[in-house]
């Protein structure tokens, strides 16, 4: 008999799914104002529509407004995450970072005992989603720094100043790139059932 199973809430999904576009946007218009940094000015563009060179003001326009659109789905997940308790399937418990890396060995079938686990996610995709979160945080906290240098300097001087803070929103959006590089690898792994339910709200079980 095939039992029919609640996985993912309502608001979970939508927040899920918002964050594609609003991170493909984020990560776009980044790129167009990173761009304008004069050593690659010296670099030829001539990509018809996708040309890079010049587009600071529309880079800066739109990273900036889709930031506060992003940050308000990181609140709403977050919010959700807290209140439905489903925060404990994220937050990594002591032992799992080897636990993690036995299951990446059990999924690549180089091991063949899989480390104890239960409830929603398996020790890799635990310490990947929030890694996730945290990088994303990393992102918003270093972005705003290096926005608004003067206002908010206190920020700046936490993080050691604007070139340290230049450092980690770029290293944590480059980590961000990886991440859903690899949670691609992985959903197309896990398969159909997996990725319906993240669709959907259901999943199947034989
Ligand atoms: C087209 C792109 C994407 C696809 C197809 C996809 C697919 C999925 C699927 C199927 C799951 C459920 C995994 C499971 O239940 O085992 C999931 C979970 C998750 N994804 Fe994605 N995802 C995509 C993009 C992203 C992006 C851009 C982010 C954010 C950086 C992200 C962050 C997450 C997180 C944090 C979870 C865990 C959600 C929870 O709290 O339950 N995903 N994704």
């Amino acid at each position: 008999m095939t039992i029919v199973r609640e996985k993912h809430h309502l608001l979970l999904r939508l927040s899920h799914w918002l964050n594609v576009p609003l991170l493909t946007l984020m990560i776009w218009s980044g790129v167009l104002i990173y761009w304008a940094h004069q050593p690659y000015l010296t670099i030829p563009d001539d990509l018809g529509p996708f040309e890079l060179h010049h587009r600071l003001a529309e880079g800066m326009a739109w990273h900036f407004t889709v930031m506060w659109l992003l940050v308000i789905n990181g609140l709403i997940y977050f919010s959700y995450l807290c209140f439905s308790g489903e925060w404990r399937e994220l937050v990594p418990h002591r032992r799992i970072f080897p636990d993690a890396f036995r299951y990446i060995l059990f999924d690549l079938k180089i091991s063949r005992t899989s480390p104890e686990w239960s409830g929603k996610f398996n020790p890799a995709q635990r310490l990947a989603y929030f890694s996730a979160i945290l990088l994303s945080i990393g992102a918003v906290i270093s972005g705003l720094a290096i926005y608004k240098p003067v206002t908010l300097s206190f920020l700046l001087t936490l993080l050691g100043g604007y070139e340290v803070a230049r450092f980690i929103h770029f290293f944590c959006m480059m980590s961000l790139v990886l991440f859903i590089f690899l949670h691609l690898i992985q959903v197309a792994r896990a398969g159909w059932n997996n990725f319906r339910a993240m669709v959907a709200g259901y999943e199947m079980e034989k």
